[in-house]
């Protein structure tokens, strides 16, 4: 695929002017939405639940990436498909049957997607990769906003890219967590297809001007 997608992570929104920052995403070059759902377990900090992914998606326009770092997510993959999740990522540690779950998402509609923490090699994914829509490598630990990135994501991309074109799969590649203007380029040549940004963009003074020149970068 040649269009290279921006997906701003709302979790770096001012939650006081949810609808204003919606909006923004909604006018600017962004692909698509990104949200972070975390039930301090599977994660050790909270974000937001059902009602507050209700509110968002009466006002998003564009794609809705749902990124689950909860356990057992299987309890919740109708709830999200109701909700207007377009995507729904699960973690790779939090599903001990990853097919069915995978299955199960794209029985609801959605796009199945796996999140695979820092520590954790692409390799697990060899036998599923191909029922797995989008591949969501983390570039910090999950759970927070903010935090500096991993530089060995490089090479996970890479190895991934490999995986995904020797077994012919059609699996986009994302990248989440302290992705800025130094690092977006390298990302998409390393292989990325989907770049998440939180604080990059809703703390820089004009995020949807950022949000433009990392599309420009990105190409
Ligand atoms: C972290 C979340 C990310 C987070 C990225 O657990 O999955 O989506 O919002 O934030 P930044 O871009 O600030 O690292
Ligand atoms: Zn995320």
């Amino acid at each position: 695929m040649d269009k290279k997608i921006i997906a701003p992570s709302l979790l770096a929104a001012d939650f006081a002017n949810l609808q204003r920052d919606i909006e923004m995403v909604n006018h600017s070059e962004a692909d698509w939405h990104h949200i972070d759902i975390m039930d301090g377990v599977f994660v050790p900090n909270i974000s937001f639940g059902m009602p507050v992914l209700k509110a968002i998606a009466a006002h998003a326009t564009k794609t809705l990436d749902v990124h689950l770092m909860i356990v057992d997510p299987d309890r919740y993959i109708k709830t999200f498909a109701d909700l207007g999740a377009n995507n729904l990522t699960v973690h790779y540690e939090a599903c001990p049957h990853l097919h069915r779950t995978l299955q199960a998402i794209k029985d609801e509609g959605m796009a199945a997607g796996v999140a695979l923490n820092p520590h954790t090699n692409i390799n697990v994914l060899e036998d599923v990769i191909s029922d797995i829509d989008l591949v969501c490598i983390m570039s910090v630990n999950p759970g927070f906003g903010g935090q500096s990135f991993i530089e060995n994501t490089y090479e996970k991309i890479k190895a991934l890219k490999e995986l995904i074109q020797r077994k012919s799969a059609h699996t986009l590649i994302e990248v989440d967590g302290g992705v800025t203007s130094k690092n977006a380029k390298d990302l998409i040549d390393a292989g990325a297809d989907v770049l998440v940004a939180g604080s990059f963009i809703f703390r820089s003074k004009d995020p949807e001007q950022t949000i433009h020149e990392l599309k420009k970068m990105v190409g």
